[in-house]
């Protein structure tokens, strides 16, 4: 089986290691020019399990192509940032087989809905990971902390996608249905990465921090009212409790929205605060704590085009 990935950020470099560890065949997407040259000198990528005792690297060779000319796409993954997803998507919809199939694995909500209601003819599948990869220099990839990754289908039928991709992916779940995982993994996002962004702190301080903590508990009590009106089951314990257990085991990382703030890059806050906010408006509930925190990090992240993205 061949793989397509785009976006090539620790999340797509470390499936593009775990499907080449199982004997599949992957292509990397580049949106530029320059960054397809710098991986073409050496072709290669490695995936380090530090989750083992003894640390494990291997290099594994993949493929690489711009998105304008990709080839016949069969599979596709896609691991864009969220805001990114749908122009990605598009880019490569041309390339697509007939029965593509086509999995997005990204942080926030949004994107998964419109792309499926937009393209009911294709097999799209989504799904939401809690593994810890990072890199380390470029195209090397850590796995540092092994979580689960639950995918399922948004529209048509896939069932032989979960089958084939289980030996090579670390703990994957069928989900049957997904979109409350998506807004498990969502209302996560909207307690820590915020916060965090405007703290500039550590995960682990929102949970020791007692004013972090007070303002944390805000955002989950909005967000768990929203999820409620729309019939959404969050966690058996209140999201606060949740919220915080994550922010603890995870003491030591900078979320994904405090790196891309400090590195003055786009952050995904419109796919996180921004969706949740949507659906209270359609719920008719107030979030003010939520709009307060989407202005704030709007206010923090460069002004850019969405073509530089
Ligand atoms: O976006 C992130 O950084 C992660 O999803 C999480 C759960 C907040 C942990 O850092």
């Amino acid at each position: 089986m061949h793989w397509h990935i785009l976006g090539a950020g620790a999340i797509g470099l470390l499936w593009a290691g775990m499907l080449n560890r199982a004997g599949f065949t992957t292509t990397l997407l580049f949106r530029n020019s320059e960054k397809l040259a710098a991986f073409q000198q050496t072709g290669k990528l490695s995936l380090t399990q530090a989750a083992h005792q003894e640390q494990d690297t291997q290099q594994y060779p993949a493929d690489a192509r711009l998105v304008s000319d990709p080839g016949r796409i069969d599979n596709l993954l896609l691991t864009t940032k969220a805001f990114a997803a749908v122009d990605a998507f598009n880019t490569v919809k041309p390339f697509l087989s007939a029965d593509a199939r086509i999995l997005l694995l990204h942080n926030g909500m949004g994107p998964q809905e419109a792309l499926a209601q937009q393209n009911p003819e294709l097999n799209i599948w989504a799904g939401s990971t809690t593994d810890g990869a990072y890199q380390s220099a470029p195209y090397q990839v850590v796995q540092a902390g092994k979580g689960e990754t639950r995918i399922g289908a948004l529209n048509g039928n896939m069932s032989g996608l979960f089958r084939q991709l289980s030996p090579a992916i670390d703990n994957l779940i069928h989900e049957p249905d997904i979109i409350p995982v998506l807004w498990r993994k969502l209302a996560i996002n909207c307690a820590i990465n915020p916060l965090t962004a405007i703290f500039n702190c550590k995960n682990g301080e929102l949970a020791t921090n007692p004013e972090y903590r007070k303002e944390m508990a805000e955002i989950c009590t909005e967000v768990e009212q929203v999820a409620r009106a729309l019939g959404i089951t969050l966690f058996e314990k209140p999201l606060i409790e949740q919220a915080c257990h994550v922010a603890t085991v995870t003491a030591r990382n900078s979320s994904s929205m405090q790196q891309d703030v400090m590195h003055r890059r786009p952050t995904e806050i419109d796919s996180i605060t921004g969706f949740l906010c949507q659906q209270a408006a359609i719920a008719g509930i107030d979030v003010p704590a939520n709009q307060q925190l989407l202005m704030q990090v709007r206010k923090l992240q460069p002004e850019t085009n969405i073509q530089d993205r």
